[in-house]
Order: C-alpha cells, then sequence, then structure tokens
C-alpha cells in the first residue's frame, strides 16, 4: 500500500489516529508496531488451557466522563456493566480500597459517623499540620494521618517505587483518596465497565478498514521500507514512542517505572474473590494480585482453574517496557529540552504516552488522539495546512 499516512505504534492512541484517518478522510494507513500484537498496553489474550481473558501488560478498566470519547469507543465495542472494586490485604485482613468508611471502621474496630471518621483522621493529621513536607512519607502523614498512612499507603508506595517513601519527593502526591460513606467503588467517572467480547476484538474493529495495513514486528528505527531512514520526510508520521528514544536519547534519558509479572494457573475455581487484591505490608514482595475470571463474572468459565498474576513494580531499563513516568525535576528538565527539538521536525507529530512523556488512562489517550486529528491532521489533510 501507498501511504499517505504511517502511524508508528498501535496502543490507543495509533489506533485511533489511523481509524479516523482512513474512515473520516480515506487516506491510506499504514500503522506499525514493534510488538507481536496490536492494541499496545491495553492487549489482552485467552491463556490457552482456560480461556480466561489476560490483561497481558496488566489490569486495564475502561473508564470515563468524557462523552466524546464514550460515544467513540461504543462504535467498537459494547461494555458489560462490570464496577471495579480493589480490596487489600493488611496485617492479615482484607480492607476496601481506596479508604472509605468501611475501611476506617473495620481499621478501628468501631462505628464512626461521617463526622466522627472526618474528625479521627484531621486529628490523627494534625500531627504535622502546618508544615511543608519535602518527603512523601511526611506528605502522607499529612495528607490521611500516620495510623491510615502507615498501614495502606507507606509500604505499599515504597515497594512501586523501590524506595523507602522519607527518600521520595513530596511532589509525587498531592492528595490521598478518604471517602466518608461506604461507597467502595474505585473510579467516579460517568461511564464504566469491560468491552462485552474484550479489547482485542474492539481494537480489530478499529481497524478492520482495507484502507488500513497493519504490519507487527516492525521496529521504526529498525533498517527497512518502514524504518525512520526512508519514511521520514517522503510522509507525514504520527510516532507514539518513547520521545527519548526518537531523538537517540541526545538529551538524556527520561526515567521510567516498570512491572513484573507473574502469571499462574491454579487447579481451583476461586483464590481470592475479586479482582485485584493489594498488598501494602512488608512481608511480601508483589504489589497486588490480579485474578481475570472476576473481570466477566457474565461469561461461562471454567469452574476447574483460575488464572492469578502477582505484579512487582521497579525502575525500569533502557530494555524493559516503560510503564509510568517516573516524572522527577531532573526529567521534566529532559522533556522540555526534547519539546524544543520536536518544534524542529516537520513532518512527524508526537503522541500517546510514550510521545509525551505524560501518563494517560486510555479515555486520556483517545481524547486526546481525537484531539490531534481534528486540530492538526485533518487541517492538513484537507486545507493543506502545515502538518505540524
Ligand atoms: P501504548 O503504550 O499502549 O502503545 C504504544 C505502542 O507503540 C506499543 O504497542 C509499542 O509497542 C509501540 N512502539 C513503541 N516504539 C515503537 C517503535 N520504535 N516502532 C514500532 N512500534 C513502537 N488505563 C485505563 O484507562 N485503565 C486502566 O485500568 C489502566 N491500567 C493500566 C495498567 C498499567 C500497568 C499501565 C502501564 C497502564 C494502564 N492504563 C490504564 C493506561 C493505558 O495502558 C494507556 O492509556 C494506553 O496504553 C495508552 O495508549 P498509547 O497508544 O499512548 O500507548
Amino acid at each position: 500500500m501507498q501511504a499517505d499516512l504511517v502511524v508508528v505504534g498501535s496502543g490507543l492512541f495509533g489506533l485511533t489516529i489511523a481509524e479516523r484517518a482512513a474512515t473520516e478522510l480515506g487516506l491510506n494507513v499504514v500503522v506499525l508496531d514493534r510488538r507481536g500484537h496490536i492494541g499496545g498496553n491495553a492487549y489482552t489474550e485467552k491463556e490457552k488451557a482456560t480461556g480466561i481473558e489476560v490483561h497481558v501488560y496488566g489490569a486495564h478498566l475502561f473508564h470515563t466522563s468524557n462523552e466524546r470519547v464514550w460515544a467513540y469507543v461504543n462504535q467498537f465495542t459494547s461494555f458489560t456493566n462490570y464496577v471495579h472494586r480493589v480490596f487489600t490485604r493488611h496485617n492479615g485482613e482484607v480492607f476496601p480500597m481506596p479508604i472509605n468508611l468501611g475501611t476506617i471502621n473495620q481499621f478501628l474496630h468501631a462505628a464512626l459517623s461521617p463526622q466522627e471518621a472526618r474528625d479521627w483522621v484531621r486529628e490523627q493529621a494534625g500531627e504535622l499540620a502546618g508544615t511543608d513536607p519535602e518527603n512523601l512519607n511526611d506528605k502522607g502523614i499529612q495528607l490521611i494521618g500516620r495510623p491510615l498512612y502507615e498501614a495502606f499507603i507507606k509500604y505499599y508506595t515504597g515497594k512501586q517505587w523501590q524506595t523507602d517513601p522519607k527518600d521520595l519527593s513530596a511532589s509525587i502526591i498531592r492528595r490521598l483518596p478518604v471517602r466518608y460513606t461506604y461507597d467502595s467503588r474505585y473510579f467516579n467517572d460517568t461511564h464504566e465497565g469491560l468491552p462485552t467480547e474484550g479489547y482485542t476484538a474492539w481494537f480489530e474493529r478499529m481497524v478492520d478498514n482495507p484502507k488500513i495495513e497493519v504490519r507487527l514486528d516492525t521496529d521504526f528505527f529498525a533498517e527497512g521500507e518502514l524504518g525512520r531512514a526512508r519514511v521520514l520526510g517522503q510522509v507525514p508520521v504520527v510516532y507514539t514512542g518513547p520521545i527519548d528514544r526518537y531523538f537517540d536519547y541526545a538529551e538524556g534519558e527520561l526515567k521510567w517505572r516498570t512491572l513484573d509479572f507473574e502469571k499462574e494457573v491454579l487447579p481451583i475455581e476461586d483464590f481470592q474473590g475479586c479482582a485485584v487484591m493489594n498488598y501494602p505490608d512488608l512481608d511480601v514482595d508483589f504489589t497486588r494480585i490480579h485474578e481475570f475470571r472476576h473481570f466477566h463474572p457474565e461469561r461461562d468459565y471454567t469452574k476447574d482453574a483460575t488464572v492469578i498474576m502477582r505484579e512487582y513494580s521497579r525502575f525500569a531499563g533502557r530494555s524493559d517496557e516503560p510503564y509510568y513516568p517516573v516524572n522527577t525535576d531532573e526529567d521534566r528538565a529532559t522533556l522540555l529540552r526534547y519539546r524544543d527539538r520536536v518544534k524542529e521536525e516537520k513532518t512527524i507529530l508526537f503522541g500517546g504516552r510514550l510521545g509525551s512523556y505524560k501518563y494517560y488512562d486510555m479515555h486520556m489517550a483517545i481524547g486526546s488522539a481525537l484531539t490531534m486529528f481534528e486540530n492538526k491532521i485533518k487541517p492538513h489533510f484537507v486545507s493543506g495546512e502545515a502538518f505540524v
């Protein structure tokens, strides 16, 4: 196919750009991905022995209050009525998360009213009231008081960052949510659910168009007909890979956290009774366990086995999958230098979480791609405006 537009990366950002460009503008779009599948980190696949849908790069729950995004995604999939709830196992007891009135009353073996719970948290947080904490540990105590912070946040955060929270910047957290009701829903958005037929069916529908060609196992930086050297300057490109990699790390490396996953198939029907259980204590190394059957209670999954996945967190090296931006002051300064370099590029647009060095939920990646399509891509192909 003679491409009018090349999209590097088939995550939700790249898929949205490709779908819009092909469907609305009739462009020939080539999407390339260095992985062997589409969907980026939201990719899921059926575990072979059980048929249970496994979220390969960590649990992905769709939620949004953005009506434009909700209308857009519903063209490709319907959603189940799944409502995400998380539990946390502390000191041999299971509590609901995020911290709510149920968590507090169970923690205190009490029956506090909402106002009594508020007063108790305020009193505990008073320990560091009026100070300006520099590290995450003090900030956590100041926000919700030492008892709740030390039980549910301190070691969990320490495990996530592989760093003592006393050595982490206070700027990592602005707030720690506490709900003074028994509402234990994880998300507050208007719309929430999981794609009825799974993520893969959703993504395949987005590129089910003869105008879209997908090339997997194809790295933009490798030699070849779709490599950077051959494509750049010839065809407009939307690039959703890591921004520092694009510039050969000339301004330095941006830091990321990565995750390691340990999957196990167990010969029992149900391991933990919920989809996600956090482990905030120090006696286990992992941060949480996912049990995938609970994402789809409506499906007729086998009762003979279940699939669980332990999640471990650490800093990423160059060959690891980058998951969460670390975003230190140094990273932000590095990013600004890359942004200056981006201004010199005339035929390539940068987007998505890797191209922006920004954590995006799925609905944000889609919303941001729709905006790039309307503001940059459409004006270029319809009215001849500059691509960048
Ligand atoms: P994404 O990373 O998905 O895609 C980028 C693609 O570019 C990848 O497929 C990559 O292989 C490809 N690529 C990179 N370099 C390339 C190169 N040189 N050549 C070719 N291809 C290249 N969101 C949410 O809404 N609910 C949730 O529950 C979660 N949960 C969650 C858990 C974890 C562990 C993470 C890390 C993230 C989430 N998310 C999430 C966020 C969600 O994953 C995110 O919004 C989307 O992945 C963003 O899509 P992008 O297209 O920007 O990136």
